[in-house]
């Protein structure tokens, strides 16, 4: 059974934790951006997350995706595994830049901060929702024991591939969205 790296998972879950505590400390409003040392600190954390973004990003970029998987991997399933992984790279990047364009205009005293703080809303948004779908498949990926899951998470592993008539059905309804998806996109 194929595994992401050791050093894959270990990224993968130090900067899971980085995220939440992005998501936790998060700045209450503008005004708490007056004190020097607050400002400092988002100002570098932004930097630091977003490097640690970019060398993940090329860590990862030629990994096989659904590695571990022990079934057939439709085209169609992978198109909207990768999908979602680059939707999510993408608001990793776009909530520190939107950070460190609010900071750069809060340092200037320079027009348009409402619209940056509305991109860093809207990337926080959009964030909160890839993430949610992501965790979300792990798991009925996990509940059907397609192995998937034990390729990056290495705690609750899966034992083998698991079979019921809700599997069944579920698999077969899964099919036919991965059919369409192929159809249209003519993969
Ligand atoms: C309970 C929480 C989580 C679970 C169970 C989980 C599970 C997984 C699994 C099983 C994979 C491997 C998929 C594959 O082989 O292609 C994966 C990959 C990935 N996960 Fe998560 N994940 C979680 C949280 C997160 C969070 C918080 C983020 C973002 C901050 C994230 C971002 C990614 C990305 C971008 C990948 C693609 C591989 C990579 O580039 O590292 N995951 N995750
Ligand atoms: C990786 C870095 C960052 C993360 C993960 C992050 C995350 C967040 C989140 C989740 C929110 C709440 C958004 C919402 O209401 O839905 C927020 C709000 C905010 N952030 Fe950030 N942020 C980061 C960097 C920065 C930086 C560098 C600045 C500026 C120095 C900044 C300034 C703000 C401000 C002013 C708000 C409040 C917006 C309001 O008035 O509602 N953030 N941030």
């Amino acid at each position: 059974m194929k595994s992401h790296t050791p050093l894959a998972k270990f990224i993968h879950w130090s900067f899971s934790i980085l995220y939440a505590y992005g998501i936790f400390k998060q700045v209450g409003d503008l005004s708490e951006l007056e004190d020097p040392a607050l400002l400092n600190f988002e100002i570098l954390f932004a930097v630091a997350f977003l490097v640690i973004v970019f060398i993940r990003y090329f860590y990862m970029k030629d990994t096989e995706t659904l590695l571990g998987a022990n079934i057939e991997i439709r085209k169609g399933h992978l198109f909207i595994a990768k999908s979602v992984h680059k939707l999510v790279y993408f608001t990793l990047v776009m909530l520190p830049l939107t950070g460190l364009l609010i900071a750069g205009l809060f340092s200037i005293g320079a027009g348009g901060i409402e619209l940056a703080i509305g991109l860093h809303e809207f990337s926080a948004f959009l964030s909160y929702v890839l993430i949610a779908v992501h965790v979300g498949a792990s798991f009925y990926s996990k509940l059907k024991g397609e192995g998937i899951w034990n390729a990056m998470t290495p705690f609750w592993k899966e034992k083998e591939k698991k079979e019921s008539k809700l599997i069944s059905y579920l698999e077969k309804t899964e099919d036919k969205v991965y059919e369409t998806i192929e159809k249209t996109l003519r993969l």
